[in-house]
C-alpha cells in the first residue's frame, strides 16, 4: 500500500511530540498542540507564578498580534474587525441574538450543519423568525439548493464552510455574491476550514466569520475568532456590557463611556490570555509553515484516503464527496460488512483516534500526519 504512487511523508519531528504509539487522525474534532505552543503555555504559566501580571502590557501586545495574524489567515481588511470570543457557538448567538429580527423574517441554512448553527437560528422561533434548513444532502450542486431557499424575507444565510459530518466543502464565493445581489447577510462558521484551507473573508463577502482555535488551527478551546465586517456592525445590538468594551477601556476613572469602534464591543471583560498565548504560538506556526503548504498537503492527504477507499468499494463507502473542489481535511466512509461502530471501536483499539459523525466513520489527519500513519489506518480498515 505505501508503494501507491505517493511520497511518503515525515512528520515535522520539531514541531510536534505526539505519542508515538498514537495514530491520531482526529483534527475535525479537537487537535493536538504543537510543541511550540505547549511551551508557550508553560511559560505563561511560570510568568503568572512568578510575576503575576507585572507584563500586562506585553500580554496586550500579544492579544493584538492575534487578532493580527487572524486577520492575515482570513483576509480581513483590518484586525478591528476581529474579537476573540470564547468559542464558535458564543460568536453565533452574538449574531443571532444581536440582528433586529422582524416576525416573519428567516434565515437560510443546510440540512448538514453541526448543532451550533442550526440551534442559535431555532432559538429565534419564539420571537417569529424561521430556520430554513436547505437540502444538500445528494445534491451535486448545494450552493443552489441554499441559494434556491432564499426568499424575500430572507435576512441572512449561515453555513459552515466545510461541514463536519460528511467533510463537504462549500463554493463560499458564490452564496456570498448571491447573498449581496439579494441583500442577505452571510455568516460562515469557518471551524472546519481555518488552519486547513486557505481562507478568503473579503473574496467570498462573508459579514460574519467564526471559528474555534482548537480543531485545525492547532490552538485550545475556549478561544474562538469572530469576524465581523466594519459595515455591518452596528447592526449587532449588543446583550454583553463590561469595562473591556467601551472606547477608553483603560481609563478606569471615565464615568461617560461610549461603545468601541472596533470589534473589541463584543469583548465584554477579562480577555482569555492563557488562551491568547497559546493561539499565538500555534497561528505563528501555520503562518511560518504557509498556509498554501498546508491546504496542499491535506487536500494530498484527503486524497490518499479517497483513493484508497475507492479502490476498496466491496467494503467501504465513500461518504465525502470525492471531486477535488468539494472537501478539505475531512474523509468520512462507512463500512459495508460491519456497523461503523464496531469499526470505529476496532480502530480505538488500536490507537487510531477518529471520531464517528455524519453517518460513518470520520478520519481528520492534518498537514503534519505522516503518511504512515494514514497507511497504518487504512491498512485496518482492509482487515
Ligand atoms: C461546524 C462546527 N461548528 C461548531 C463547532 C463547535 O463549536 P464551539 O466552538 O462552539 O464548540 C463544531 C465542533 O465540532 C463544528 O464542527
Amino acid at each position: 500500500m505505501a508503494a501507491m504512487g505517493y511520497p511518503v511523508l515525515t512528520m515535522a519531528d520539531s514541531d510536534f511530540r505526539l505519542d508515538p504509539g498514537l495514530i491520531y487522525l482526529n483534527h475535525a474534532a479537537v487537535s493536538p498542540w504543537p510543541r511550540r505552543t505547549a511551551e508557550a503555555v508553560k511559560a505563561f504559566a511560570e510568568e503568572n507564578a512568578s510575576l503575576g501580571s507585572r507584563n500586562y502590557p506585553h500580554w496586550m501586545h500579544t492579544e493584538q498580534a492575534v487578532k493580527q495574524q487572524l486577520q492575515r489567515l482570513i483576509n480581513a481588511a483590518s484586525a478591528d474587525e476581529i474579537a476573540l470570543l470564547k468559542n464558535t457557538s458564543e460568536a453565533l448567538s452574538v449574531v443571532a441574538w444581536g440582528l433586529p429580527w422582524k416576525a416573519g423574517d428567516n434565515v437560510v441554512i443546510t440540512d448538514q450543519e453541526f448543532p451550533s448553527n442550526r440551534i442559535v437560528w431555532e432559538s429565534l422561533a419564539p420571537i417569529g423568525v424561521e430556520t430554513r434548513a436547505a437540502e444538500i444532502t445528494g445534491t451535486g450542486n448545494p450552493e443552489a439548493a441554499i441559494i434556491d431557499r432564499i426568499d424575500a424575507n430572507t435576512r441572512l444565510v449561515s453555513v459552515s464552510a466545510v461541514q463536519y459530518g460528511t467533510g463537504l466543502k462549500l463554493d463560499l464565493e458564490k452564496i456570498g455574491a448571491a447573498c449581496r445581489n439579494r441583500n442577505v447577510l452571510f455568516c460562515v462558521d469557518a471551524i472546519q476550514s481555518l488552519g486547513a484551507m486557505t481562507f478568503d473573508t473579503r473574496a467570498c463577502g462573508a459579514d460574519f466569520v467564526m471559528a474555534d482555535a482548537h480543531k485545525w488551527m492547532l490552538g485550545p478551546e475556549g478561544i474562538a475568532l469572530f469576524y465581523c465586517r466594519a459595515e455591518v456592525m452596528e447592526q449587532l445590538s449588543l446583550k454583553q456590557y463590561g469595562w473591556h468594551m467601551v472606547e477608553d477601556f483603560l481609563d478606569f476613572d471615565k464615568h461617560d463611556w461610549e461603545i468601541a469602534g472596533s470589534a473589541r464591543r463584543f469583548e465584554c471583560g477579562s480577555p482569555n490570555m492563557t488562551g491568547i498565548h497559546a493561539l499565538h504560538a500555534s497561528l505563528a506556526l501555520l503562518e511560518e509553515t504557509g498556509m498554501q503548504n498546508i491546504e496542499q498537503r491535506v487536500l494530498e492527504n484527503s486524497h490518499f484516503m479517497i483513493d484508497f477507499i475507492q479502490d476498496h468499494v466491496d467494503d467501504l463507502e465513500l461518504i465525502t464527496p470525492a471531486a477535488g473542489d468539494r472537501h478539505a481535511g475531512i474523509v468520512t466512509f462507512r463500512p459495508r460488512k460491519e456497523p461503523a461502530q464496531s469499526l470505529f471501536e476496532r480502530l480505538g483499539n488500536e490507537n487510531v483516534m477518529c471520531a464517528l459523525r455524519g453517518g460513518g466513520v470520520r478520519f481528520s489527519p492534518h498537514y503534519y500526519t505522516p503518511r504512515e500513519h494514514l497507511v497504518t489506518a487504512l491498512e485496518l480498515l482492509e482487515s
